[in-house]
């Protein structure tokens, strides 16, 4: 049939819009490692699935001899499709027109698609590639970004969504991701910042480059703005897919299951942790030795390390891991570590995910800098995000739980469900030899051989508190467990806590430590 005029129209005007901003601007960008916005849609999404709207969308700015200039899309492409069958809705930002500028169009476009995909109970994902609010638009632009920030704060908790920093993000514009759920970054090409290196370097008089300002790998590492690190946008892009296996579509939904497979048989959990409770090893690799195919999907890795967060499977669930890391710090709680873990812990109990905490910790870091940091506060965030959650909540305390880290890691006291602990488990409320020194001062100091008696009023202490049995005699720990049987126990955990069902005092909303 031959092509109708019509049709031709059409087809030659698609051609022209799916330029951008022209040859040049597309080399420019390729130069610099980067996928043009389409590409990236396309790349990321299931093959053939990717259905873009308003592409013939213009600007409308008329100042500054705008109106003489054509901006395809406006520099923005939307659209939905598919992650491995799930369904997503997705913006990406394209620089090559106007730099990706946000003007009233381009915002329009974008709070069109946050609005469907709320309204679809579906995950967002926006691509970041913009040199903030477009400058000839002026207010217009600054209203853009009021309504982007408003939607993502309304769908915050519904939806899933998460933000693709993948050129510049400068500004105001950054506080679109910070309201998301996850961030990734890729190293050399993610930039984001409030105020650049420009304005510093004018109101300061400090040079610094942007990627020592705001690149990857301080927002991974240093400031704890983005969850996810790579190297390349491929790697980033995995990293994407892998996490939509592992949440579910909206918050009235469970992640997908999958086929259960049982932890590769090289992680043995009966030999990780050593005896000796001054010896450090990694937690992960017992969470390794109890997830499905020894898959953990870990987020934030770079940042706080002394506690570790991500998703794995039990029995084909997805389960979100919460675990100290004696590697880093003894695995000891501050104010970073208890800012990671308690806002995954919200993520998981908005997004119907249970929560498997590994407890292995000498207490909350001491020291002026953490008192002056507001341990308090951060500190705080942890009970509360475990107290108000609601989803199944499994603690399996491997070795040390002292003070206050015993009480703040998913303890009964907070409403665990399940509480189990190995024979290993010392659960006190400080150390063995810290505690000797202070009950048994007098009798230490006043002994023949004050180190002789030191020493016999540790192991009295130990004895008598630094195990399980104290706690598991008052019901706060539900049974003590061989390693060995801690993947077993777990999965049956989670099958009862199925139909767990908590009602709550009635509330606009709590007023968590912020
Ligand atoms: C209009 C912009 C623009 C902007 C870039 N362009 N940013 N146009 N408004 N904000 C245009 C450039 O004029 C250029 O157009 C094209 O995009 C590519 O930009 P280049 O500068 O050539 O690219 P590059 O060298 O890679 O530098 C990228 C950049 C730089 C670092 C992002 O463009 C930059 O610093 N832009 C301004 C960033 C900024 O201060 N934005 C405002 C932030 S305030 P041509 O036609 O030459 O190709 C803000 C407030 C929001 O966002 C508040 C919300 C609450």
């Amino acid at each position: 049939m031959a092509v109708g005029k019509k049709i031709l129209e059409l087809q030659k005007k698609r051609e022209k819009v799916l330029l951008g901003g022209g040859e040049q601007a597309i080399e420019k960008q390729k130069a610099m490692g980067k996928r043009t916005a389409r590409e990236r849609i396309m790349a990321l999404l299931d093959d053939n699935s990717f259905n873009e709207y308003d592409m013939f969308v213009e600007h409308v700015g008329r100042d500054f001899d705008m109106e003489k200039k054509s901006l395809p899309s406006d520099g923005v492409i939307i659209g939905t499709g598919t992650i491995y069958g799930a369904p997503v809705a997705v913006f990406a930002q394209d620089f090559t027109v106007a730099g990706g500028s946000l003007g009233l169009m381009h915002s329009r476009k974008i709070t069109k698609i946050m609005d469907h995909a709320l309204k679809m109970r579906m995950p967002l994902i926006g691509i970041n590639d913009s040199g903030g609010a477009r400058i000839q638009e002026g207010v217009n632009s600054l209203a853009g970004y009021g309504e982007i920030f408003f939607r993502n704060t309304i769908s915050s908790g519904v939806i899933p969504q998460l933000s693709v920093i993948l050129g510049p993000c400068a500004g105001g514009a950054v506080y679109s991701p910070a309201l998301t759920d996850f961030v990734f970054v890729v190293d050399n090409i993610s930039k984001m910042f409030i105020t650049g290196p420009e304005v510093i370097k004018t109101v300061l008089g400090e040079e610094i480059s942007m990627e020592d300002l705001g690149g990857a790998r301080i927002h991974s590492e240093v400031t704890g703005n983005a969850h996810f690190f790579s190297l390349s946008e491929e790697e980033c892009f995995e990293q994407i897919k892998k996490l939509i296996t592992f949440i579910p579509w909206n918050n009235s939904k469970k992640a997908r299951m999958f086929e259960p497979a049982e932890p590769l048989a090289k992680y043995n959990i009966s030999t990780i942790v050593p005896e000796d409770p001054t010896l450090p090893y990694d937690v992960k690799d017992v969470i390794r030795a109890v997830v499905d195919n020894s898959d953990f999907f870990e987020i934030m890795e770079l940042y706080a390390r002394n506690i570790v967060i991500g998703f794995g499977r039990m029995g084909g669930r997805t389960t979100g891991f919460v675990a100290n890391q004696p590697m880093e710090m003894a695995g000891v709680l501050d104010v970073d570590s208890s800012d990671k873990a308690a806002r995954f812990i919200r993520y998981c109990d908005a997004f119907n995910v249970p929560i498997i905490t590994l407890v292995d910790l000498p207490g909350y870091l001491p020291g002026v800098d953490q008192e002056h940091a507001g341990v308090i506060r951060h500190g705080a965030k942890l009970l509360y995000a475990y107290s108000e959650a609601t989803v199944p909540k499994l603690t399996v305390i491997l070795r040390k739980a002292y003070g206050g880290g015993y009480i703040a890691m998913s303890s009964r006291h907070l409403r665990a469900d399940f509480v189990f602990a190995w024979p290993s488990a010392e659960i006190a409320v400080m150390g063995p030899e810290g505690a000797a020194n202070i009950i048994f001062r007098k009798e230490i100091t006043s002994a023949e051989d004050p180190d002789a008696m030191r020493k016999q009023k540790v192991e009295e202490y130990k004895a008598k508190f630094a195990n399980p049995y104290v706690a598991a005699s008052r019901g706060y720990v539900d049974a003590v467990i061989e390693p060995s049987e801690t993947r077993r126990i777990l999965m049956h955990s989670i099958e009862v806590s199925e139909n767990k069902d908590v009602p709550m005092p009635h509330k606009k909303h709590g007023l968590p430590p912020f």
